[in-house]
Order: structure tokens, then sequence, then C-alpha cells
């Protein structure tokens, strides 16, 4: 039977903000900076899941397909090298989303670990129900625990569940949205969440022609600017302001040199936004910055691992070599 837990008893003891009120001072935070930005983890309510959907089916956004070729494809072959380290484990997914990629892997490990647990995480209660309804249905016999919450409470809240090695699962290249520095801050608080002998198999995009990656960054059929531009509309719709959409211009930048995949917004006119009592200029052509998506080399993506408290065991790749699935140990 699944069970999905939900850890809203914290909240009676640690004073938490409304959501709302975190999201509003987020972006008057962001749009009050001498460099205007705002944070892409809000890209994704409704219309935006709707919209990073119809990207994902864009002939110029590679990384999905490459990342599912290599769960299709070497599903086998992961899960053998995973059994070679780490015999009996849980499975842990950071992000589940649809599980279309992991379940590949799910059902290879099931054939030689057949007590298996997976522990798909995700912020969105949405989407743990999901998983809960249609993944019995195509993995019968897999023993399945949702955990609706953020991604280190649900990874202590799955160590208490279960005694077992853990594989992590932290797939899609979502560690793409953090800055380097981020990311090794992010790797080093998953490491302590984790024992030694435990396993992480984690997704990057790699670095490749520039133009194939700020291709998939600027879709010809305008998604990946419709995606940006729904932020400013959220905010209209949850904060009360008055962004006119059609006056600004999504604009996606690369830099072969350091990897980072920048998206911008640019005010196409002198204008004053409103956001309830609180009101923001905006100069023609001044940038709002909304999202990095970092790409990585090899060695890159190594040295991460180790400066984070793990040791890289695997890489698997794409046909074409523009994704990796890292294993990393930790030791
Ligand atoms: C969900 C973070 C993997 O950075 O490629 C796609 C989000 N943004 N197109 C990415 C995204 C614009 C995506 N990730």
């Amino acid at each position: 039977m699944a069970t999905t837990t939900v850890i809203n008893s914290l909240s009676a003891r640690v004073e938490q903000q409304e959501p709302r009120e975190v999201f509003y001072q987020d972006v008057i935070r962001g749009l009050s900076a001498t460099d205007k930005y705002l944070d892409s983890k809000y890209f994704y309510d409704a219309e935006g899941d709707h919209l990073f959907q119809q990207i994902m089916h864009c002939p110029e956004y590679y990384p999905t397909n490459c990342e599912m070729e290599i769960l299709r494809e070497q599903s086998a072959k992961i899960s053998q090298t995973i059994r070679t380290y780490t015999p009996h484990f849980d499975v842990v997914e950071l992000g589940a989303g649809d599980a279309t990629k992991s379940i590949h892997l799910l059902q290879q490990l099931q054939k030689t670990n057949k007590a298996v647990t997976y522990y798909p995480v995700d912020i969105s209660g949405n989407v743990i129900n999901q998983l809960e309804k249609t993944l019995p249905g195509k993995l019968p016999s897999l023993q399945l625990h949702g955990l609706n919450g953020e991604y280190f409470e649900m990874l202590h809240q799955a160590n208490i569940l279960s005694a077992k090695s853990k594989v992590v699962l932290c797939m899609g290249g979502n560690i793409g949205n953090f800055t380097p520095p981020e990311a090794k801050k992010f790797c080093r608080q998953l490491r302590r969440h984790l024992q030694p002998g435990d396993l992480l198999l984690i997704g990057f995009d790699l670095k490749k022609h520039p133009q194939i990656i700020l291709n998939a960054y600027n879709d010809a059929a305008g998604i990946t600017r419709d995606f940006n531009l729904n932020l400013l509309r959220r905010i209209n719709n949850e904060l009360g302001a008055d962004f006119d959409l059609t006056k600004f211009e999504h604009y996606p930048t690369y830099d072969p040199g350091t990897g980072a995949c920048k998206s911008y917004l640019v005010s196409l006119e002198d204008q004053r936004v409103n956001i309830g009592t609180q009101s923001f200029d905006f100069a023609t052509h001044e940038p709002v910055y909304m999202e990095i998506s970092q790409k990585y080399s090899l060695a890159e993506t190594e040295t991460l691992a180790m400066h984070s408290g793990f040791k890289p065991v695997a890489n698997f790749f794409d046909t074409k070599k523009w994704f990796v699935d890292c294993l990393w140990l930790c030791s």
C-alpha cells in the first residue's frame, strides 16, 4: 500500500511564513536589487509546469531526450554497477516528477533486489499523489512510499523510515539551476544526509557547441520565452502586480567559457510596475536576470564530487555525449 508522509507537524513548532508571503518577499528583494533578478524556482505554477512539459517536446530542447536515452538504454548497466558497490538498498528520488526516466532503472534494480522500496520526493503534493496512482500499474511489485516536502527534510525522513543503504537519484539536470558555488553547497548538504557506502546518481548537462545550448533556451516556437514571461504573469495573479508582458523581451545567453547559460527579461521601455503598495522602475533595456542553467565539463563534475565528499565511480553518457548521469559513492 502506498503511503505519503507530509511533515506538517513541523509547522506547529517552527514559525513558518505563508508561501505567498515568502514569494512576495523574494520578489520584492529581487526587484529592489541594483541588478534586478527573480528566482527561477517560482517558474513552476500550474501554467509553468505545463509550459515546461511543452519545452521538453521542443526539437531544440535536447536534455530530456538525452537523459531518457541513458536510462532507457543503460539501466541494466547502471543497476549492475550500483550492485557492485551496495547489494541491499532503498531508492530515494529527489524531484521525482512523473518518474518516466527512473522507471527504467527501478525495473532493473528490482530484478536483483526484490525488497527495494522507492521513496519519491517532491515539493508538489500533486506529483506524489499522481505517482502513487500510476506507478503501481506500471511496476506492480514495487514498494512505494511517497514523501511530499523539501528535499533534505524528506531525505531525513527516508533515513528514519529505512535503515538500508540509500541510492539517491537526482536527475533532470536540476542541479544546473544552481551557480557552481551553490551546487557545491547543495552537494555537501546532500552528503551530510548520507552515510558511507550510499550512492548518488546525478545528472549534468555537459558543455557542447555553444549554438546547440543557446538554441535549447531560445526555441523557435517561443515556448521558453513564454515560460520566462509566465513568472511575471504569476506575480500579477498572485501578488496583484501590473506587469505588461508585451513590454519585456526574453534574452537568453550562453558563455562557453564559464558554462553559464543565463536568461534575462529585458525591459523594452522606461516603465513603472506596481506590486501592491510598492513600485519599481525599469529603464529601457534594463535586464531582469531570471535563470541560470549551468553546463559542466566532465572534469568539473568530478571536482564537484570530490569537493563535496563523494567519489566518482562511473559515468553514463548518451550516444552524443551531451548529457551525463554520474554515479558517486559516499566516501
Ligand atoms: C528543469 C532546470 C533542467 O535548466 O534546462 C528549461 C529548466 N529552463 N528551459 C533547464 C529550463 C528553460 C531546465 N531544468
